[in-house]
């Protein structure tokens, strides 16, 4: 399991599972996940996801 957001210990595989179900935004992650909601420190390794998984 790749923890993506350490704040939220929130793993790689939820976030990806959101993107792919249409949270195509980081404020989508944030509301959906929490990730990305503590220091912030995540939000590339998010919008990175997104590019790489976003339909
Ligand atoms: S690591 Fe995601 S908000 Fe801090």
């Amino acid at each position: 399991m790749n923890i993506v957001c350490q704040c939220m210990q929130v793993d790689e595989e939820t976030i990806v599972a959101k993107i792919k179900d249409g949270a195509n935004t980081v404020e989508k992650i944030q509301e959906e996940t929490s990730a990305g909601t503590g220091c912030g420190g995540c939000i590339p390794q998010l919008e990175e996801l997104i590019e790489k998984h976003a339909k």
